[in-house]
């Protein structure tokens, strides 16, 4: 007889990934996010010796492709996930040594770090887990430099609202509530891309999921716009 899956675990992996379930659940994301992660960071557009800014890396095997964009790139990683962490690490030993990149745990509602750090700054499939919508925002682009930009990506409502996990602490959006977001943040948006690709959730099935990432860049503030004009 097959064995019964457990929605809420397989969920709670999703959200927070620990243990040996964790890192399966990480080699698993890594596979079917990969093509949505990939996106995300061209979307970037990458200059050298920018600083960019990662929300919950995973198993962090993307990192190399995102540091092969420019020259002296600078990658800082948060995650909530002590078990992601160790995955990133063993997964980027080299750029790790050579101070290309920066893994950190963090709380999940707070980035640890000064105003204006980052130049580019995005997050993968996280959104449905903040606690708070706005004050992540707010903090998202605390953090950013002026003029930097920030990209959200997840995948879209409809297209993953019927899969048996997500009825466990799943928060599920559309574009327009993502675009309003960083616009009540502050931001200026820039675009929103859509695909659809046929991946395999982690329900086991193949799915057509249609991945939403919203772009936005953050004002000059209004000293600096004055010396614009
Ligand atoms: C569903 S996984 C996505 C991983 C990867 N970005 C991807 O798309 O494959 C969510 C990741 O974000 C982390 N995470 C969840 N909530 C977070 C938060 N509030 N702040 C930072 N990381 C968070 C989890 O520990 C996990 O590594």
């Amino acid at each position: 007889m097959q064995e019964e899956i457990n929605w809420k675990e397989v969920a709670g992996q999703l959200r927070h990934p620990q243990g040996q379930p964790g890192i399966e659940t990480g080699k698993r994301m890594e596979q079917t996010n990969a093509n949505m992660i990939q996106r995300t960071i061209d979307l970037l557009a990458i200059s050298d010796n920018e600083k960019v800014l990662e929300i919950g890396f995973g198993n962090g095997s993307h990192v190399s492709y995102l540091l092969a964009k420019a020259f002296s790139v600078h990658y800082t990683g948060i995650d909530i996930s002590e078990t992601m962490l160790q995955e990133a690490l063993a997964a980027n030993t080299a750029a790790v040594s050579q101070r290309k990149a920066f893994f950190i745990l963090s709380n999940g509602n707070t980035i640890p770090f000064a105003d204006n750090t980052f130049n580019k700054i995005f997050t993968v499939n996280t959104i449905y887990f903040w606690k708070s919508l706005q004050e992540y925002t707010t903090e998202i682009c605390r953090v950013l430099k002026p003029g930097g930009r920030c990209c959200i990506a997840f995948a879209s409502k409809d297209s993953i609202e019927k899969l048996p996990f997500v009825q466990y602490g799943f928060r599920l959006l559309d574009a327009g509530t993502a675009e309003n977001l960083l616009k009540d943040a502050g931001m200026i948006m820039e675009q929103t891309v859509e695909e659809e690709e046929i991946v395999k959730s982690n329900a086991g099935e193949t799915l057509t999921r249609r991945f939403i990432i919203v772009s936005a860049t953050k004002h000059f503030g209004h000293s600096d716009a004055q010396l614009l004009y």
